[in-house]
């Protein structure tokens, strides 16, 4: 309520992405104070023994995780753990720094409570997320890595890329994304295709036998591909023993929207977010289990009331993701989802 009737107002008053800033800034110096953060973790935590879950060999405190995006650079996850998330994933990061497509490239569609955006990217490299990472020695918060490649990379090298991300995060991060499901750099959608699939995972699980620990290792799908290519997927998964999958990323579909043409036209390229997202997202979900009863899935796409998170997990989600739904709706609604799936069990 707090945040719908005075922050949100505020945080709309400016550019999307300029809002980004401003709120992780205020959000950083706030949690910075011991006794302020008491205020927000008193105010936002919620706890209960039958919200934790083991999923993919790593037990979560609740299934409500961060979706990856919102801290692109291991920069923030510290201070949104206070928020209650039982896992937040960094990333996309790339091997190099990169600056990402020309500002704007984040706007909001109010009427439809979604995001369009066409960042492309743009983080300063892995090895400045793992040197955030290294220094953070009381890490309390399990966090997912998500692996992505260059712009200038080649799709034939951007294997390449994902080794070096993958080798730089193996010791600081609890369970890896491969990412090739953006539509904002271009080309990596084609990573989804069968042989390069194929041989993106089988070198990610080839790399893990190298490692002493073991790490789970997702992909990440788009919410366009096909039943026939997602049952490709499936295969690929199986036969590279790939811990899971999340389904799924923004769609580059514009269909059932309320905003105007007009608008939607005026912002262009860019993937969507947000509640218009939910209902292919949870048909994709809902897929996969139906194929694969064993397969860890986390359920991602338009949640944004505690309702669109018991109905993900409904449909077959473990675990359950979320990022446009925060703006729009506060960071109350981790609370409120918590709370919501402790009365469903
Ligand atoms: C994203 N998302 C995303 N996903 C990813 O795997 N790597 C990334 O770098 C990003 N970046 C990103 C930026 C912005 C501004 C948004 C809104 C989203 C996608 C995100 O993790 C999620 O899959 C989708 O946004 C769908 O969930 P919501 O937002 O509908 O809850």
């Amino acid at each position: 309520m707090f945040y719908r009737l005075f922050i949100k107002p505020f945080l709309f008053l400016f550019p999307a992405e300029k809002a980004h800033h401003i709120s992780t800034s205020i959000f950083g110096i706030i949690t910075s104070i011991p006794v302020l953060k008491s205020i927000v973790k008193f105010i936002f935590s919620y706890d209960a023994p039958v919200l934790e879950k083991t999923v993919f060999g790593i037990r979560f405190p609740n299934p409500v995780g961060l979706a990856a995006g919102f801290d692109k650079e291991g920069k923030h996850y510290k201070a949104m753990s206070h928020l209650g998330f039982g896992f937040i994933e960094i990333g996309t990061v790339t091997p190099k720094g990169q600056a990402g497509n020309l500002q704007p490239r984040l706007f909001r569609l109010p009427e439809d409570k979604a995001l369009i955006n066409r960042m492309g990217f743009n983080n300063e490299g892995v090895e400045g997320m793992v040197e955030r990472l290294k220094k953070d020695t009381s890490r309390h918060i399990i966090i997912g890595g998500n692996i992505g490649k260059n712009k200038v990379t080649p799709n034939e090298e951007a294997i390449n890329d994902y080794e070096i991300c993958f080798n730089a995060l193996y010791p600081h991060v609890d369970y890896f994304v491969v990412n090739v499901s953006s539509p904002n750099t271009p080309n990596l959608r084609a990573l989804q295709d069968k042989e390069p699939l194929n041989r993106l995972l089988a070198r990610m699980a080839e790399l893990r036998q190298t490692k002493k620990e073991y790490k789970p290792i997702l992909l990440k799908i788009a919410p366009d591909l096909g039943f026939e290519q997602i049952n490709d997927t499936l295969d690929i998964i199986e036969s590279n023993k790939i811990d899971g999958i999340i389904a799924t990323n923004t769609t580059i579909s514009r269909e059932n929207l309320k905003s105007g043409q007009n608008r939607i036209d005026e912002i262009g390229n860019g993937g969507l977010s947000g509640q218009p997202l939910h209902k292919r997202s949870m048909e994709v979900v809902k897929y996969i289990r139906s194929r694969k009863p064993e397969l860890a899935i986390i359920g991602v796409g338009g949640i944004c009331s505690d309702k669109d998170a018991i109905n993900m997990l409904a449909a077959g989600a473990d675990l359950i993701q979320l990022y446009s739904g925060m703006i729009y709706e506060g960071p109350s609604i981790v609370r409120k989802i918590k709370k919501a799936i402790k009365n469903s069990i």
